[in-house]
């Protein structure tokens, strides 16, 4: 397939087609996804649970980011690749900008960065500096210890509402893609249809314009806690590239999420 461009994803979104986001971590992986038809490889800062065994990401710094970074991309030949801005490496524009650079000249090609409003002033200052924005709305596990564990958030209106207003303003200072991890299905909805951007959920319910799980959740190798929006894609397969092909089909297709997915 030709190389999935941040133009190619918007138009997807336009045509109703759903996107397929996956995380990796190094290139064996990266190369069977991209294989596979996954659109969008993200270098998460889940790799501080999977692929490190810690209990957060907030350890996580930026050279493990781009150490991973350059092994994702040196597998990856089509899919858009993403990183993730580490905990910290983000809470000022120029620094943002700085450590954005080390990421993208790892191979990243967007960042994705947690938060709400706070973050347009940064926001702008990196889409205008050229680096691609996917901001990260909801569940931001970054925040857990403020949050107070992982649990779901935009339940009540008026937490909803800020989360609206997050997301329009993160669109309007240039963020291109939206992530909503861990929200009621009703709000992934209608976020989504509030965006002119498209949305990528886990956890959001089906009508996001695409949606995201952790590598080692969707195989069924995570030994820690199985979070309700996860779905391992290895029974009734015998491979993983199965696996992986039946998730791509379940998210295009929309049977991936199901309500036992959704909050
Ligand atoms: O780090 C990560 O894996 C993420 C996800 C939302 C999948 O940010
Ligand atoms: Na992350």
């Amino acid at each position: 397939r030709k190389a999935v461009t941040l133009p190619a994803l918007l138009k997807m979104c336009a045509e109703g087609r759903k996107i397929a986001v996956l995380t990796a971590y190094d290139a064996s992986f990266a190369s069977l996804m991209d294989s596979c038809g996954v659109d969008v490889l993200l270098v998460g800062d889940s790799l501080g649970n999977v692929a490190q065994g810690r209990s957060t990401t907030l350890p996580v710094t930026l050279d493990d980011i781009a150490y991973h970074t350059t092994c994702v991309a040196r597998g990856n030949k089509t899919a858009f690749l993403v990183a993730d801005m580490p905990f910290g490496t983000y809470g000022t524009p120029e620094v943002a900008f700085d450590n954005a650079v080390r990421l993208m000249r790892a191979g990243a090609q967007m960042v994705k960065l947690e938060g709400g409003a706070w973050l347009t002033e940064t926001v702008r200052f990196l889409t205008e500096r050229a680096v691609p924005v996917f901001a990260h709305l909801g569940l931001t596990p970054q925040y857990v210890h403020q949050l107070g564990g992982f649990r779901v958030q935009g339940r009540s209106t008026e937490d909803a509402e800020r989360l609206k207003a997050d997301a329009l303003a993160l669109q309007a200072a240039g963020a291109s893609l939206l992530l909503l991890e861990a929200i009621p299905a009703a709000l992934g909805k209608e976020v989504t249809g509030l965006m002119s951007i498209p949305t990528i959920g886990i956890g959001a319910g089906p009508d996001c314009s695409g949606q995201v799980l952790v590598m080692h959740d969707m195989l069924g190798v995570f030994p820690g806690r199985k979070a309700r929006f996860v779905r391992d894609f290895m029974p009734g397969q015998t491979s993983i590239e199965g696996a992986i092909r039946a998730y791509v089909q379940a998210v295009q297709d929309s049977s991936f999420p199901a309500s036992e997915h959704c909050f």
